[in-house]
């Protein structure tokens, strides 16, 4: 069983040449499933590339979790709409979301479960942070009158995804040794990279989704002798961190307008715990 990860494509800032040059490389990587962690496109052609990116790697299941920029331009509600429809259509019958309590087995002793989780605000500087992301003016959702206001926000979309794993993880837990965990925003503030060191305090809050790593480190030490890897992206730098001793988090890197595959995992090979494929 091979798992093909990649994240933080970015497709909005591809050329079309590069879009095809990358369509080629997935499509000829051998692999027998493919999660992408956010980041994908923007609201507006999210749906055209993802239906592209489909249709090329033919029928090997592709699994997504979205990011904050998948919603730009456009709303929570309007971007779910779309990805029921792509989801559906009978043009992209390998194209799968994850975040509706699916646990999908990957190798013998290892399955996969995702949520987008999001950047709640909660750590480094929490509130004292002054970072404006472009999410606040690009996303509808987080349109706010005040700081207050938003930061209630990204602390709900930051327990929501805590909720969702403190249902998921133990029920894949139960049943598998090594569960795999897609999300976009590392849970843990030691997984949010920046140029090979930890993230700035300023940048943590957004960086970092403080509610759902304690929700997975909670349910982790209730199964020691079994393992979590998560993998996530967005920091735009990579690193391994390993919050807890059967928790390992893989943050992927990423360029803006050069999309790549972050690594080629085998789920099932607990020998790759310490020595995580090929990830940049
Ligand atoms: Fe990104
Ligand atoms: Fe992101």
């Amino acid at each position: 069983m091979r798992l093909l990860w990649a994240t933080d494509l970015h497709l909005e800032f591809t050329d079309d040449f590069l879009f095809q040059r990358f369509l080629s490389l997935l499509a000829s990587t051998p692999c027998d499933a493919i999660v992408l962690t956010g980041d994908i496109s923007s609201g507006r052609s999210l749906k055209q590339h993802l239906l592209r990116l489909a249709s090329a790697v033919k029928s090997t299941p592709v699994y997504v979790v979205l990011g904050n920029h998948d919603f730009y331009h456009s709303s929570f509600a309007q971007v779910g709409a779309v990805m029921d429809e792509v989801c559906a259509t009978v043009e992209a019958p390998n194209l799968n979301e994850l975040g509706h309590g699916e646990i999908i087995p990957l190798g013998e002793h290892s399955a996969l479960i995702g949520h987008r989780g999001w950047g709640d605000g909660r750590g480094g500087l929490g509130i004292g942070s002054d970072v404006e992301l472009n999410d606040f003016r690009l996303i509808s959702d987080l349109h706010s009158d005040t700081k207050r206001q938003l930061f209630a926000k990204l602390k709900a979309l930051g327990k929501a995804s805590a909720n969702y794993f403190r249902e998921t993880l133990p029920k894949a837990l139960a049943q598998y040794n090594h569960v795999w965990i897609a999300t976009h925003v590392p849970p843990f503030e030691c997984a949010a990279w920046h140029e090979g060191a930890n993230s700035d305090p300023e940048y943590l809050p957004h960086f970092s989704n403080v509610s759902a790593g304690e929700a997975i480190r909670e349910i982790a030490e209730r199964y020691p002798e079994k393992r979590v890897t998560v993998l996530c992206g967005h920091t735009h730098s990579s690193g391994t961190a390993f919050p807890a001793p059967n928790i390992r988090v893989l943050t992927g890197g990423a360029v803006y307008g050069s999309p790549r595959i972050a690594a080629v995992l085998n789920p099932d090979d607990l020998a790759e715990w310490n020595a995580p494929g090929t990830h940049r």
